[in-house]
């Protein structure tokens, strides 16, 4: 064994006073008591899967001066997080092989942690999708137009899905409707406009041609970004193969606080009514949504800070999701097993990656959190190209270390990490 590392560690769905031992990066054994050649303890303190979150735009190739792979994947790694896996509307696209592999290759000379890539699904690229399965971690698509978005045509969904089927890559879903996007759309000069622009019944639309094509196709389906109270109704009684997520921004905010700077928190899906939100929230709490998920979708105060209208889409938030869950557990409000179940165990499996839980055979990605030291969430500490969050002041539990691979890439909150470390999973 290489490394062994003792304290209140979460096994088996509790902590128990244990020691896991690391050899090559994994899990090779859990025990009372158990000596490495290194050995690491932590007292009055938690041991916790590292996070993995399933949705995040890095921008990079293309948009450097959002995110690039190497910002975005250090504040991943300060919020807890061990494994990204990134959305296909870079520039140029992932929507080809030559793109896929080119992205591959540039993430792994920059990121600081584990990664998977998503290829795009668009109208033209259908044929391609079984070369295309070979290199990507997932697919994506978007049924409806949003910010930088590549599109399909919800009469290919079933010919897609088929195409992406008998392999154990999920496809995950935008869902919202294009046509009835088209149909409400009003000019916008504040996030009420922004709902009634794309309503809760354009999600139900394309959740419903979601599911009717997924029928009887051996496929992983994934739902981003839940936003809406109907679009959960029809979720209730979906097949095992569906799955779906919500961000924070979705569980947090809703359009009747009246929030300053709306333009900050214009995001597709919209901000959505109260009611949304707390059923969206109890939903987490029962097991209703599987995942939570970022959606990390930066843009620079100036791009936004344009006429409300004209702004892109789009919020950070890879740095702050599991630090904002933790205060919530801390706070009383979310059990501990139903946030490590929907940001850690429950997105490892969705992506078949042997990662999320603390057991023999996992990777040894951990964070170490004190749950004493509660902090206000302040944009200047984080690390964030785009230099904002829409979580500002709100309080928040960043984890003091993070191992990844039985490698400490944090300590003390200071990166020993280095660019390049991070590897590509998921194919
Ligand atoms: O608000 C959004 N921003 N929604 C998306 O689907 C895309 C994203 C972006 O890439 O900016
Ligand atoms: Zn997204």
């Amino acid at each position: 064994m290489d490394q062994t590392v003792e304290g209140k560690i979460y096994v088996n769905g509790d902590f128990q006073e244990c020691c896991i031992g690391i050899t090559d990066g994994k899990i090779s054994n859990i025990k009372k008591i158990l000596k490495g050649d290194k050995h690491y303890k932590f007292d009055h303190k938690l041991i916790l899967p590292a996070g993995i979150d399933i949705h995040v735009h890095f921008r990079d190739p293309g948009m450097k001066n959002k995110e690039d792979f190497s910002t975005g994947s250090m504040a991943a790694a300060f919020g807890g997080i061990s494994c990204v896996f990134d959305m296909p509307n870079t520039n140029p696209q992932t929507t080809n092989l030559q793109a896929l592999s080119d992205k591959i290759a540039l993430a792994k000379k920059k990121s600081f942690i584990d990664f998977g890539l998503y290829a795009g699904v668009i109208d033209d690229n259908i044929k391609q999708i079984s070369n295309l399965k070979k290199l990507c971690s997932g697919f994506k698509v978007y049924i409806g137009g949003t910010t930088n978005s590549l599109q399909l045509d919800p009469i290919y969904l079933n010919q897609v899905f088929k195409n992406i089927s008998s392999t154990n890559k999920p496809v995950l879903i935008h869902a919202e409707d294009d046509a009835c996007l088209n149909k409400h759309k009003i000019i916008e000069n504040n996030l009420a406009d922004h709902f009634s622009s794309r309503p809760s019944i354009c999600e139900e639309k394309a959740i419903r041609s979601v599911i009717e094509a997924a029928n009887g196709v051996d496929l992983k389906v994934h739902i981003c970004h839940l936003s809406s109270s109907i679009g959960l109704e029809l979720l209730k009684n979906r097949t095992k193969n569906i799955t779906c997520g919500v961000t924070p921004h979705h569980l947090f905010f809703n359009i009747e606080n009246s929030m300053r700077n709306q333009v900050f928190y214009k995001v597709n899906p919209p901000i959505r009514t109260n009611f949304d939100r707390d059923i969206l929230s109890n939903s987490i709490k029962n097991g209703l949504i599987d995942i939570i998920e970022s959606d990390h979708a930066p843009h620079t105060v100036e791009e936004k800070n344009v006429e409300f209208d004209s702004a892109p889409s789009g919020i950070p938030g890879v740095e702050t999701i599991f630090p904002l869950f933790l205060y919530l557990v801390k706070d009383g409000k979310l059990p501990f097993s139903r946030l490590l179940y929907s940001l850690c165990e429950k997105p490892a499996e969705i992506l078949n990656i042997p990662k999320g839980k603390l057991e023999v055979g996992k990777d040894a990605d951990f964070i170490v959190v004190d749950f004493k030291k509660v902090c206000k969430i302040k944009s200047e500490r984080l690390h964030y190209k785009c230099e904002w969050s829409p979580f500002e002041k709100w309080p928040a539990i960043f984890p003091i270390h993070v191992f990844i691979r039985g490698e400490k890439l944090i300590e003390d909150q200071e990166m020993l990490g280095k660019k390049g470390f991070g590897r590509f999973v998921g194919v």
